[in-house]
């Protein structure tokens, strides 16, 4: 059973963006080991393992997003936990960029984080929960060739600190975890790259990626009641990237 300060003897709902990226289904896995009922939400409506329900889902469009936390408080009675991890990259030097390209990810990533959060306001607002956000290393240290994924994830470091300070009045705590490289469908093309990697390797004190679930763990506590004063807050999980 989930640890529920607000209301003991209840399992936590666990709503999972992205849900069926490899993020996602280590999110969904860890999230079920820990007591929660987790609802998966992603494009393909798919139910990764440890998902009690699965929910289609367009961060592009805010009915769908107001959709999804609807269909799980109508399946689970309640919202506690929103997973903002959906996200999407797009490469290349800024001076090559398409302006619809560079659109796109910040109507995913930034948009997409508003809209989904601003849809779980009013579930959450009644007892009080929780807002987990990706942002990554790239919103925390310049990479070059990563102009518009890095600008989105800096400004969900800084929409995590507003939404933290305009929502503790109704006891919603909002952080942020922001990993560097992660194995998954997002990053296999440059995993392949062994020139890349090692690049890559040479900027990670701790000298390797960082696994799916390692990231799910820290979400987990950053939710959890152990974690009760923490809010507005980023967790890096870089193993050391981001204070050189
Ligand atoms: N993999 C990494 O190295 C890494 C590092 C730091 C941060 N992150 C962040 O972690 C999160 C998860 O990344 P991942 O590596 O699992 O990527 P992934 O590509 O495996 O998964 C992303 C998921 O988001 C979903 N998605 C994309 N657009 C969507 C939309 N419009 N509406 C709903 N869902 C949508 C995709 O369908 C996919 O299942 C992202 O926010 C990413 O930026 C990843």
């Amino acid at each position: 059973m989930a640890d529920d300060a607000h209301d003991p003897g209840r399992a936590l709902v666990a709503l999972v963006t992205g849900a069926t990226g490899g993020i996602g289904t280590a999110l969904c896995a860890e999230l079920a080991a820990h007591g929660y009922t987790v609802v998966a939400a992603d494009l393909d409506g798919g139910r990764p393992p440890g998902a009690r329900h699965a929910v289609t889902l367009d961060l592009r469009s805010g009915e769908s997003c107001r959709a999804a936390v609807e269909e799980t408080t109508e399946r689970c009675g309640r919202l506690d936990l929103l997973v903002n991890n959906a996200g999407i990259n797009a490469r290349g030097r800024t001076e090559h960029m398409p302006e619809d390209v560079w659109g796109g990810v910040v109507d995913v990533n930034l948009n997409g984080t508003f809209r989904m959060s601003q849809a779980a306001y009013p579930a959450m607002a009644q007892r009080g929960g929780s807002i987990v956000n990706l942002a990554s290393t790239g919103g925390l240290v310049a990479i070059g060739g990563s102009a518009v994924y890095g600008v989105t994830k800096a400004a969900i470091v800084h929409l995590t600190k507003v939404l933290a300070v305009e929502w503790a009045a109704v006891d919603i705590r909002v952080n942020a975890v922001a990993p560097t490289i992660v194995p998954s469908p997002m990053t296999a093309d440059v995993l392949d790259d062994a020139e890349y990697m090692a690049a890559k390797m040479a900027t990670i004190p701790l000298g390797r990626v960082v696994a799916p679930h390692e990231v799910a763990a820290a979400v987990r506590w950053l939710a959890s009641t152990d974690a009760a004063m923490v809010t507005g807050h980023t967790i890096a999980v870089d193993g050391g990237v981001s204070v050189l």
